[in-house]
């Protein structure tokens, strides 16, 4: 098959990539450069692809598959010339998973202890012990119970922190308690106000775009922190300044923007209440996610069900 390798990443990134994908699947002709006319285009059965620029998959009269690299697809289906009724999978990627539990542990515990304030404390010189509340007397809620949020979620029940869920279809997950849909916004509502810290796993939807609105935070607990580590478009971030500035919420860890990069002259970099994460909190992991887009392939060459397709109606 001939498979199209599409990426907005640096050359030493789309070299690398491109080397490990040919290295996995010899047998597969990859093209690294968009077709020169049409009989290259029409070669294309494949397109393996990295948020690539709106238009790289049009024109592609015989695409069988779109392969994403990435967990999210908010970017792709953004794009109004993504060719319909293609299967479009996404990255499903076991080292991005734990990366992500990973991140979202850290900034759990350094909320919870406190440890960020403790930071800025050193650099004043100010020896000042906070208070040492239980996980337990630390409520999380996780918003979205998929791949990433279902294992973050019980990764920190298993540390013993009182966890609630939020997805769009019921889910049963061990050690917390699951809340879902639309019908359970009193739900909702009332697990956002029991919780001191939010974590955000939301996929960027029509329905999740602007989640965080001045609405949500005044839903809130006074002195909650937010962990914004799915899509900066899920957040409003003129709200969420004005939230922090008043001292609604206490603290902010965002590994995700409206504008990416962060611009440098974003109030959001040198404010005190606000951890910037470069959008690293879990990335995909080539050694790993190279073998995902194997079997994907294999599975369609052979006819076979195809692994983490996305449901476009839904949007992820
Ligand atoms: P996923 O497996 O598709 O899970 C999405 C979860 O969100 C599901 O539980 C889903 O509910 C829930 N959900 C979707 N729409 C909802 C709605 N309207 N109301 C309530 N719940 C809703 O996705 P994932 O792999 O966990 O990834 C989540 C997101 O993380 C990605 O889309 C991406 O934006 C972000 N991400 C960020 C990074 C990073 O480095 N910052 C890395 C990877 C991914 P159901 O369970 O009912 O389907
Ligand atoms: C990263 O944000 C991803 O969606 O893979």
């Amino acid at each position: 098959m001939t498979v199209l390798l599409s990426g907005r990443w640096s050359a030493a990134e789309g070299e690398r990539w491109a080397q490990l994908l040919r290295e996995a699947m010899p047998e597969e002709q990859w093209l690294l450069h968009p077709p020169r006319d049409a009989a290259e285009a029409a070669a294309v059965e494949v397109a393996v692809v990295a948020n690539p620029e709106p238009g790289a998959l049009s024109g592609l009269p015989n695409l069988r598959l779109i392969q994403s690299l990435w967990a999210g697809v908010d970017r792709l289906l953004q794009d109004p010339t993504l060719p319909v009724g293609v299967p479009l999978a996404r990255m499903v990627d076991p080292a991005m998973n734990e990366a992500m539990v990973h991140t979202a542990l850290w900034a759990v515990l350094s909320l919870h202890r406190r440890f960020f304030e403790l930071q800025a404390q050193q650099r004043q010189a100010l020896w000042q012990p906070p208070p040492q509340l239980r996980a337990s007397e630390c409520g999380v809620l996780v918003l979205g119970l998929g791949e990433l949020g279902g294992r973050t979620a019980q990764a920190l029940a298993g540390l013993g922190y009182t966890v609630h869920g939020w997805s769009r279809r019921p889910r049963e997950l061990a050690g917390l308690r699951c809340w879902h849909g639309e019908a359970a916004e009193g739900g909702l509502a009332s697990a956002l106000a029991a919780a001191d810290i939010v974590i955000n796993l939301l996929p960027l939807t029509p329905q999740t775009r602007g989640f965080f609105s001045a609405e949500r935070w005044a839903q809130m607990r006074p002195g909650a922190c937010l962990v914004n580590l799915a899509r900066g478009a899920h957040v409003d971030e003129a709200a969420l300044a004005a939230a922090l500035d008043r001292g609604h919420l206490r603290h902010a860890v965002l590994d995700v923007f409206q504008q990416e990069p962060l611009p440098p002259d974003h109030p959001f970099w040198p404010h005190p209440q606000v951890t910037v994460l470069p959008h690293c909190a879990a990335q995909t992991d080539p050694r790993t996610a190279v073998p995902q887009v194997r079997a994907n392939l294999a599975a369609l060459r052979a006819g076979q069900p195809l692994a983490h397709l996305v449901d476009r109606g839904q949007g992820y």
